[in-house]
């Protein structure tokens, strides 16, 4: 009979003992006891412990921690003091080479359980230049307390627990020196005058811009409404704004008129970006992963390229040139607006973004009988799935799929073997160091003969 306790805040179904033996895409350790298994939260490899159940059905079972008989020898001193704590991190402390190891058996596992592609694929894995101090952007919790001093840190994990950070380890030096900046600020003044009791909490994103020297402003901050409406996002707008280093601030409402800011130069391009806008992180990774594309590029020498899941171009826009075209789709109307700007500052011949849906884009696109050579594809966790059946139909040589989800990429993987593509080269690349985080790059051709 199937027993659930999904509720966090209901008593533990029972306490148990036991030995962590694997890990699981998703961070959690992987206990076996009485032939059943058990997902772990804040379990690692290794680790003895005692933990409560939280939920069991005929499929599977949730347990978390509730204390370590014996700590798993990987587990080691952390560099953050709230690592055990906060919801960002699972694997501070771990050393990285194991985090690796970890990461890769995630897309190893997933390619042969998920794709059924067995052992054929050769996954290579490629390291982030950078452990710690990595994140460009960071979305904060904040407070204002009663008496007027502002907090920013994240939830706990798996609650809705605040957690004050005065430094965050994954983030960039220049975020960290502005969390400090952030120390100064106080709404005393208008709390005061508005005779606000309670603790105020918004959320907000910063956002560090690289081609910007630390001595001019260099931080966009995108701040969401705060819980307590009678107390308005401007007032905290302004009272960021005024902060050393903020280029710019707003809140929702303006978001969509905020300016385009020039973020960096690579590969002969400059890139723009503006507040609130999808970037990645990692910007060392990042580039990595362009020059992948680019490589692949210089290789097969598609004469049209499409990219979607463009966002503002960053993978496509080094790519145009007056010898190959690049069509992008991405859903963002202000990813598109900001890949435009890129291409009319760049004056990049051949390059058109589009804003629209990919899977209405790509039957469109094999109703008239349209062909491409590559497709480049960059997927939410989602991956691609029914976009599959039209992106075939433009018959592409190669097809370059970028993906955040082993389990999502190997199902499509797994689909676009049936459609007569075979895999050249599986790249496992870490984004996000001392998380459970997995990013992948893979080129697949089409089979000779798959018409
Ligand atoms: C992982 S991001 C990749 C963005 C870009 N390739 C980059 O490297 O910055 C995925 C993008 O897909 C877009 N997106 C999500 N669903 C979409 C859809 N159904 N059609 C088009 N774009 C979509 C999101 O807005 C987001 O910009």
């Amino acid at each position: 009979m199937q027993k659930q306790n999904k509720n966090p805040d209901q008593l533990p179904l029972r306490e148990l003992d036991l030995v962590i033996d694997s890990m699981a895409f998703g961070g959690k350790g992987v206990a076996r006891h009485d032939g059943k298994v058990f997902f772990v939260e804040d379990g690692i490899e290794g680790d003895v412990a005692t933990v409560e159940v939280r939920e069991e059905t005929d499929r599977y079972n949730e347990a978390r921690v509730i204390s370590l008989k014996t700590p798993s020898p990987h587990r080691g001193p952390s560099p953050c003091p709230v690592s055990d704590r906060c919801g960002g991190c699972q694997w501070q402390g771990v050393p990285y080479a194991q985090q690796i190891s970890w990461k890769k058996q995630f897309v190893v596992n997933a390619l042969s359980r998920i794709g059924k592609l067995g052992e054929s694929i050769e996954v290579e894995t490629i390291p982030s230049p950078a452990v710690n101090s990595y994140r460009n952007r960071i979305f904060v919790r904040a407070r204002i307390h009663p008496d007027g001093r502002l907090a920013v840190g994240y939830f706990r994990r798996g609650s809705r627990d605040f957690v004050e950070v005065s430094r965050c380890a994954i983030a960039v030096d220049r975020l960290n020196d502005f969390i400090t900046r952030l120390e100064n600020v106080s709404f005393k003044e208008h709390l005061e005058s508005r005779d606000v009791k309670a603790e105020i909490k918004f959320r907000f994103e910063m956002q560090d811009i690289p081609a910007r020297a630390t001595t001019e402003p260099h931080i966009l901050l995108s701040v969401y409404d705060p819980d307590d409406s009678t107390f308005p996002v401007d007032v905290i707008v302004k009272s960021l704004a005024a902060v050393q280093g903020v280029a710019w601030a707003g809140g929702p409402l303006d978001l969509p008129n905020a300016p385009f800011v020039e973020f960096e130069t690579d590969l002969g391009v400059t890139f723009h970006t503006s507040a609130g806008l999808f970037q990645q992180v990692n910007i060392p990774d990042n580039h990595i992963v362009r020059r992948l594309v680019k490589e692949a590029v210089d290789e097969f020498k598609p004469p049209r390229i499409l990219d979607l899941f463009c966002g503002s171009g960053n993978l496509s826009l080094p790519l145009a040139d007056g010898t190959r075209s690049v069509d992008g789709i991405e859903f963002s109307k202000r990813s598109i607006m900001t890949a435009n700007h890129n291409v009319a500052s760049g004056k990049i011949p051949n390059a058109n973004y589009t804003a629209g849906d990919t899977e209405k884009f790509l039957w469109r696109a094999a109703k008239s009988n349209e062909r491409y050579d590559m497709v480049i594809a960059d997927p939410p966790r989602a991956g691609m799935f029914k976009s599959l059946i039209p992106l075939v139909k433009l018959k592409p040589r190669h097809i370059i799929y970028v993906s955040c989800d082993p389990t999502t990429l190997s199902r499509d993987l797994s689909s676009l073997v049936k459609f007569g593509f075979e895999v050249k080269r599986f790249v496992a690349l870490d984004f996000f160091p001392n998380t459970y985080h997995i990013e992948s790059f893979v080129i697949l051709e089409r089979i000779p003969g798959h018409d």
